[in-house]
């Protein structure tokens, strides 16, 4: 089971973290890969200025958008999926 943690702490908050969790949301529910990713929220990741933090695994990534959630989703997530 992938983890992908979506930083639900105000400053990521403003910034969309709502509108991100409902984009891997649709797309884990899309692509009935309810099993394999585990969707859950934290707080602050001390990477406020950045914009949404999200850590997949054990990596944190900063500065996700509600635009780009669909392409990072994609790209650093479905990625770490086995074939
Ligand atoms: S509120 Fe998200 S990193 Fe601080």
């Amino acid at each position: 089971m992938l983890s992908v943690v979506i930083c639900v702490g105000s400053s990521c908050h403003v910034r969309g973290s709502d509108a991100v969790a409902a984009t891997f949301e649709r797309l884990i529910a899309e692509g009935g890969l309810a099993d394999q990713v585990e969707l859950v929220g934290a707080f602050c990741m001390d990477a406020c200025s950045m914009g949404v933090s999200v850590r997949v695994g054990e990596k944190v990534y900063r500065g996700v958008t509600p635009e780009g959630a669909e392409t990072f989703f994609q790209d650093e997530v479905l990625s770490r999926l086995p074939a």
